[in-house]
């Protein structure tokens, strides 16, 4: 697939937004060294410094109706996980729905944005911020306390163009396989990498806080919640703390 690299840009999600609109291909990446207005899911910053982090955005074009896109959010977690493992031996848990969490702090997000009519998805861009080579003074007060990278955990420098190889590559074969056989072997692989069901959480959603039995996901990649009434909820979005 095709790169477009820049040392310093805004955000490479909002390049992604621009190519996609200019119709490049599917499987188009952006990737930049540093980001200096990094976004993340709702409405939140998200800081990548020079030379210590992954930031890059996929391009895909997959023909499926919007309500759908979720499953490719959790497509990614997996692929991340996944690339981790290979690339560097750690195990990381995915919080619902793409939070890739270590030792019950951030490691990477993930972003997933799409160009779409009500009935038909024209791109969905994949946002993958991935914390590689922050030492723990160098992350933002804000915060300090909830984020790790790599290096932290590991105690060395780990190369950043094999470990975004390892996820293009995992990226590559998953989509492959949800092409052909949809969403269901995609599903088993996040659940058994997840943290975020068959446990209490609680969900803060735009209304309101919903705390309750995670069950599972459906198989939109929706997450199910059973509160104390007994009553399910299906959520889309939300954070959860567990
Ligand atoms: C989150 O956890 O809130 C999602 C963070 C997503 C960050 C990535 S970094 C690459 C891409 N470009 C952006 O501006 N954001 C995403």
């Amino acid at each position: 697939s095709e790169i477009t690299y820049f040392n310093e840009i805004e955000s490479t999600q909002t390049v992604a937004h621009e190519l996609s609109h200019k119709g490049v291909k599917e499987g188009h990446v952006v990737i930049a060294n540093e980001q200096t207005a990094g976004k993340g899911r709702l409405g939140r910053k998200w800081y990548s410094k020079s030379g210590t982090s992954v930031s890059m955005s996929i391009i895909l074009r997959p023909e499926l109706p919007p309500q759908q896109t979720p499953q490719l959010t959790l497509l990614a977690a997996v692929a991340v996980v996944r690339a981790i493992k290979s690339n560097v031996g750690i195990s990381c848990d995915i919080k619902w729905p793409n939070d890739i969490l270590l030792n019950g702090k951030k490691l990477v997000g993930i972003l997933t944005e799409m160009q779409a009519d009500p009935d038909v998805v024209h791109s969905i861009i994949i946002g993958i911020g991935l914390n590689v080579n922050q030492d723990s003074s160098e992350f933002d007060d804000e915060i300090k306390e909830v984020a790790t990278s790599l290096r932290i955990v590991k105690g060395r420098v780990i190369e950043r163009a094999q470990l975004i190889a390892a996820i293009l590559n995992e990226l590559e074969t998953l989509y492959d396989l949800y092409l052909e056989e949809g969403f269901k072997p995609i599903k088993s692989l996040w659940e058994a990498n997840s943290i975020s069901v068959g446990t209490y959480i609680y969900a803060r959603t735009m209304r309101e806080v919903i705390y309750g039995f995670a069950k599972g996901i459906t198989d939109d990649g929706v997450l199910l919640v059973e509160d104390q009434q007994g009553v399910t909820h299906k959520i889309y979005s939300a954070d959860i703390e567990i």
